[in-house]
């Protein structure tokens, strides 16, 4: 697997950073990612589309976006991105559905954008594994190879949110939401001016804020559904931050004080408990 997955690069291997760690078992993925006592912190980072996508393709604020990854990089930090459509997704899904598509059709078209969007980092990210994976479990074996992997989305029926989140939990990495808001509010913050912002939520009041607010017409969703149910049934710790403020963005990447919304719940609680409910 590790041969294939080299030819799949592309790249020549010319360095020991190349090659896979002698422990490692093409035939052997190793699901005990979060004891991997020598990797420094990973965040799966889900950028959202509205972030570099919105109005035009802002290729200097990725790039600019891109320095400070490869910074923290530079520090020890490891990322796995996950990059959304934004509204040239939503420009392809209306011709889609103009021309017949149903639901799986828009799916399948919009993701095809989200990938294209994510090329653009492989780029400019130092190490960037160089295709658009569509894979969550290779996320790991990249990491260890020293790349950087890259997605977009990966499976109709859901948003990029929930790569990110299956990711994150399958490593047991933190994740972090990048998004034109600069944290979760008590109501949508472009709607209602009063709307206040949390600093700090449990998973369980972060799921039913996002029913409550989903239940509202033309309600806009912080997070997608199946992407908090993950991050809830795994106790995930997670970060809302607005994706255009850098220095806010490493702060909350190096654990210092930022500006965002914090979603954790302290798991000191029986491990085999089913209660839904605790926190
Ligand atoms: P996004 O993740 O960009 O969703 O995926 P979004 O909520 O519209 O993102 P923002 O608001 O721009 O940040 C865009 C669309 O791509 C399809 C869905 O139709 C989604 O709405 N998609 C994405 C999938 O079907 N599966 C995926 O894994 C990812």
């Amino acid at each position: 697997m590790f041969d294939l997955f080299e030819k799949f690069d592309g790249t020549p291997k010319t360095d020991s950073e190349q090659s896979p760690p002698q422990s490692d078992s093409s035939e052997n993925y190793s699901y005990n990612y979060s004891q991997n006592s020598s990797r420094q912190k990973t965040f799966v980072l889900s950028v959202g589309g509205s972030v570099f996508f919105s109005d035009k393709l802002r290729a200097p604020e990725i790039a600019k976006f891109c320095e400070s990854i490869n910074e923290l990089k530079r520090e020890g930090f490891e990322f796995v991105i996950v990059v959304g459509g934004g509204r040239v997704a939503r420009v392809y899904q209306a011709g889609a559905k103009a021309l017949g598509a149903n639901n799986f059709g828009l799916d399948e078209v919009a993701i095809q954008i989200t990938r294209a969007n994510a090329l653009l980092f492989t780029h400019i990210i130092d190490n960037a594994w160089k295709e658009v994976l569509v894979d969550p479990k290779k996320a790991e074996n990249v990491l260890l190879l020293g790349k950087t992997p890259v997605y977009g989305g990966t499976t109709p029926g859901q948003t990029t949110d929930s790569v990110a989140a299956i990711i994150a939990e399958m490593m047991g990495a933190e994740f972090i939401n990048l998004s034109n808001v600069d944290g979760i509010y008590s109501a949508d913050p472009n709607k209602e001016p009063n709307a206040k912002m949390y600093s700090e939520l449990s998973h369980v009041k972060m799921v039913s804020l996002l029913k409550a607010q989903a239940s509202k017409p033309g309600g806009h969703s912080f997070v997608d559904a199946h992407a908090a149910e993950i991050l809830k049934r795994s106790k995930i710790k997670s970060s809302f931050v607005l994706g255009t403020d850098l220095e806010n963005f490493k702060n909350c990447v190096r654990g210092l004080e930022f500006k965002g919304t914090v979603v954790r719940t302290e798991s000191n609680s029986n491990p085999l408990s089913t209660n839904e409910n605790e926190e």
